[in-house]
């Protein structure tokens, strides 16, 4: 079945929908979602494939479908860091409302918006969206703002999905890098989640962006999930 995605649609001004994979969706459901996606208004679709589902995979790789993101969810126990850091602010975002444009647009880099052409134009400006209304409207229940010079340099936001706690924003300044910063920010992160009873704390990152895997991997998270995510668009041959 595939699901209207009204934020998605309103957005980026196109129709877009979603199907979503259950356990035992298997490559009869998709080719009947597929037809019914030939036959509806929609635009475009999204799907989100597990690597084990190879079948599916192998089909979509077959056809050529967008390949828009190989996503990776890490995982990390968490502990009680105990951390002072007078750099780091955790309100009054508005102080530094100018700084954060960079920062959405330093964060979007892998994102797979970023990578499908039809959404490339408006990526930066969801990025920006998304950093506001993480900051401004209570979008995470959590933030921490690298600050120094009393510029915003880096941002890391957290967010409640299914019970779990994701870190959903991470980024630092491509000048302000390597610095230290970005494991400053994963450590307060961390210790938020542990003083609020989280015993885990996730990310999601692209398999391509190699960079935060490997910052990821030197904080001690480790791989839990891989996933596949495709972008199917309606002039695409079925
Ligand atoms: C990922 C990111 C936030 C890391 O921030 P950072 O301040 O540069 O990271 P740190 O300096 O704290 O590095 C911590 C560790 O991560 C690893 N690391 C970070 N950058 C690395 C790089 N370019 N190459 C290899 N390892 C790297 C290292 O192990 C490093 O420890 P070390 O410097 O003692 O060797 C930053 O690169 C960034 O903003 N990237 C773009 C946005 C992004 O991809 N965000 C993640 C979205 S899921």
């Amino acid at each position: 079945m595939i699901k209207s995605l009204k934020f998605d649609s309103d957005f980026f001004k196109y129709r877009i929908g979603k199907i979503d994979l259950g356990s035992g969706y298997g490559l009869m459901n998709l080719a009947k979602d597929l037809k019914t996606f030939q036959k509806s208004n929609f635009d475009c679709i999204y799907f989100e494939v597990p690597s084990k589902m190879t079948l599916i995979n192998d089909y979509c790789k077959k056809k050529e479908f967008l390949l828009a993101c190989r996503k990776i969810v890490l995982i990390k126990n968490t502990t009680n860091k105990q951390i002072l850091q007078q750099n780091i602010v955790s309100s009054s975002p508005r102080k530094y409302i100018s700084d954060f444009p960079d920062i959405a647009k330093s964060i979007l880099s892998e994102s797979r918006f970023n990578k499908d052409p039809r959404f490339k134009k408006k990526a930066c400006k969801l990025y920006e969206l998304w950093v506001k209304k993480s900051l401004y409207d209570n979008y995470c229940q959590k933030y921490f703002i690298s600050v120094k010079h009393n510029k915003a340099i880096g941002l890391i936001t957290l967010k409640i999905r299914n019970n779990n706690l994701f870190i959903d924003l991470f980024g630092i300044l491509p000048d302000f890098r390597r610095q230290g910063l970005g494991k400053e920010l994963l450590n307060m992160a961390e210790s938020w989640a542990w003083s609020n009873r989280f015993k885990q704390l996730f990310v999601t990152t692209a398999n391509e962006n190699k960079i935060a895997f490997k910052t990821y991997i030197s904080q001690g998270y480790k791989l839990y999930q891989e996933s596949f995510i495709y972008h199917i668009w309606r002039n695409h041959e079925i």
